[in-house]
């Protein structure tokens, strides 16, 4: 698994061969100005939730590509009016696509579409893959939200996460020190923190968060935007 880091809450991640795109917010962000955004390629396009920030450039790649957006059904109907693909998901379920399985976790956090159209909770995803001759990685992407005692069901629930993607920026979402437990709560060693630096109240000391993680034995990945990891 390639996942590389749009800025933000954005991701590119390539797995088992699909090109999934995880709430792209790159034309509005002067931090993403590296992303050549005309080249974000997707078949799939995973929105955790409704806000701007996560879902700016998701019609626009949309339309592009002929992608189809994986959220919930209140988004995923919202974006079907606009005459793009979509599958529906809602809180605790999970599908098998072609590249693997997803399920759609709790967020504590709010959830409403840029026109102000109600959309639905918010939520995380678990992306994996158990088929034999695939790539077997399993991520957490929590999307925004607070630390919530729901992410102790996901090691319960999945199989064993070997990356977590988790929002360390404080103020909208849990901040680091909060995320640290997040990691112990879903089992997770390696992380990667994002939602922090892109706007004044979610600035964060680097050295600070990669310390905190570590102190719980946790590694905290910092992408430079732009950039990738294989996993
Ligand atoms: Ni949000
Ligand atoms: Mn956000």
């Amino acid at each position: 698994m390639e996942i590389r880091y749009l800025g933000h809450g954005g991701f590119q991640i390539n797995f088992n061969e699909s090109q999934l795109i995880i709430d792209p917010f790159v034309s509005g962000n002067p931090l993403a100005k590296s992303i050549d955004i005309d080249n974000l390629e997707a078949d799939y396009i995973l929105l955790t939730h409704g806000h701007e920030d996560h879902v700016l450039d998701a019609e626009s790649i949309a339309k592009k590509f002929g992608s189809t957006i994986i959220s919930n059904f209140e988004i995923v109907s919202w974006y079907g009016a606009r005459e793009i693909l979509g599958h529906p998901m809602n809180h605790g379920g999970k599908y098998r696509f072609e590249f693997g399985c997803v399920k759609y976790v709790n967020a504590i956090h709010s959830s409403v579409l840029p026109d102000g159209t109600y959309g639905g909770n918010p939520g995380g995803f678990v992306i994996w893959n158990d088929e034999k001759g695939k790539d077997n990685i399993c991520i957490y992407i929590a999307g925004d939200t607070a630390l919530t005692i729901d992410m102790k069901l996901i090691p319960e629930t999945c199989p064993k996460i070997d990356l977590a993607i988790l929002p360390i920026g404080d103020n909208f979402t849990m901040g680091y020190e909060d995320a640290a437990l997040a990691a112990e709560f879903v089992n997770a060693s390696k992380i990667i923190g994002c939602h922090y630096d892109t706007f004044p109240p979610i600035v964060i000391d680097r050295k600070s968060a990669v310390d905190c993680f570590r102190k719980r034995g946790k590694e905290l990945i910092l992408l430079d935007i732009g950039s990738q990891i294989n996993i």
